[in-house]
């Protein structure tokens, strides 16, 4: 069993780096500095912490049986995220009956491992129990079953997981709020209440907005961009923005990506990359691998450029475990390892951003 703690030697050397990279040094990665044998011993994760950053990738509930998968996931990151044992349907499906089987599941993986938790999510117009979408509410009943969802399900949670996906999806493309039940019933209020709410149930956990498409400058980048800001200005409590990263090579890079994780920052909010994955249509060549090994680096370089980029998450990291073939058809060999577990180009792509001293 691996812990986070790390030989004194490695943690010299990190500090090293570290020096010398605030000095503006160019200098060699640490773990190139010693030994080969330390350098196959550093992962995506040891990179990322010597820039003060986490390297993650989620997993789902089932995934864990495969040994070799779980057992890669546990050395290789720093971080992990339930991909699917933290939703609505999974932790409250009756009403006032909850169910922290497949979320405790991850917390405890995650616990022996070493891996630091993200928490997925509290409020989302997908994976909501049936109880929930079938019934009429009035808006008093839906916000105390909003606040009980969250109250309990933060409260379990708390000092195991380090941050929370509290509101996900809650854009439209043109920027407008998305019409999920919350918001139909009860207004766009809903979204300072959850963040109220999650803050009450736990005071230390960072508080996220999460979204797609929003990775680079446009109108619903600009949406969250506003409301973050007048959440802040009307003192919500709003730690973090979660941008997932669901790249598709057929669609183009993001916009600038580096200034619109930089105009968050600047609101005085930490930013994640949540659910990185680059999918392709398939069958993959060689020149797609190539360029999706290119885009890999350019998100991990964009986000070590930006000191309030707190880490990377990717949504699971091999193509035998990726929810890409089921969700969008024809496409997929999305991730840096392949079915195999073999590493792709975007691997030694991502291990060159991360060794990289200037973005
Ligand atoms: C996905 C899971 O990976 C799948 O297993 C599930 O069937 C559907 O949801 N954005 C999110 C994630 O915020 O929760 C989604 O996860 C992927 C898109």
């Amino acid at each position: 069993m691996r812990t986070r703690t790390r030989s004194p030697r490695v943690t010299a050397a990190a500090l090293a780096a570290s020096a010398a990279l605030l000095l503006g040094l160019t200098v060699a990665p640490a773990a190139d500095a010693a030994s080969p044998h330390r350098d196959r011993a550093a992962t995506l994760d040891d990179l990322a912490r010597q820039h003060g950053r986490y390297f993650g990738s989620a997993v789902d509930n089932p995934e864990l049986a495969d040994t070799p998968y779980a057992d890669l996931l546990g050395t290789e990151f720093g971080q992990t995220t339930p991909g699917n044992g933290m939703k609505w349907d999974a932790t409250e499906p009756r009403r006032g009956v909850f169910d922290f089987t497949a979320g405790d599941e991850i917390v405890n993986y995650a616990k022996a491992k070493g891996l630091k938790v993200r928490g997925h999510t509290l409020l989302w117009h997908n994976q909501l129990p049936s109880w929930l979408t079938s019934g009429t509410w009035t808006a008093d009943e839906l916000r105390s079953i909003l606040k009980n969802h969250i109250t309990k399900v933060v409260k379990h949670y708390r000092g195991k997981v380090f941050a929370w996906d509290v509101a996900n999806e809650i854009m439209n493309e043109d920027g407008t709020y998305r019409e999920n039940i919350f918001y139909k019933t009860l207004g766009p209020g809903y979204i300072a209440d959850a963040l109220r709410w999650a803050r009450a149930a736990d005071p230390r956990v960072k508080l996220y907005l999460n979204d797609y498409n929003v990775e680079g400058t446009g109108a619903k980048s600009d949406a969250y961009y506003t409301l973050i800001k007048r959440l802040k200005a009307d003192r919500v409590p709003i730690d973090g923005f979660g941008m997932q990263a669901h790249l598709a090579l057929q669609y183009g890079f993001p916009y600038q990506m580096r200034q619109n994780i930089q105009r968050f920052a600047d609101l005085g909010v930490d930013v994640a990359i949540t659910e990185l994955d680059i999918r392709m249509i398939l069958p993959s060549d060689a020149t797609e691998l190539a360029q999706q090994a290119d885009w890999y680096g350019q998100v991990t370089s964009a986000c070590l450029a930006v000191r309030r980029c707190v880490g990377i998450t990717l949504w699971g990291y091999s193509d035998r475990h990726s929810w890409i073939p089921a969700t969008f058809p024809g496409e997929g060999a999305a991730l840096p390892w392949d079915e195999n577990l073999r590493h792709k180009p975007a691997y030694d792509a991502l291990r060159k951003a991360l060794t990289a001293t200037t973005s």
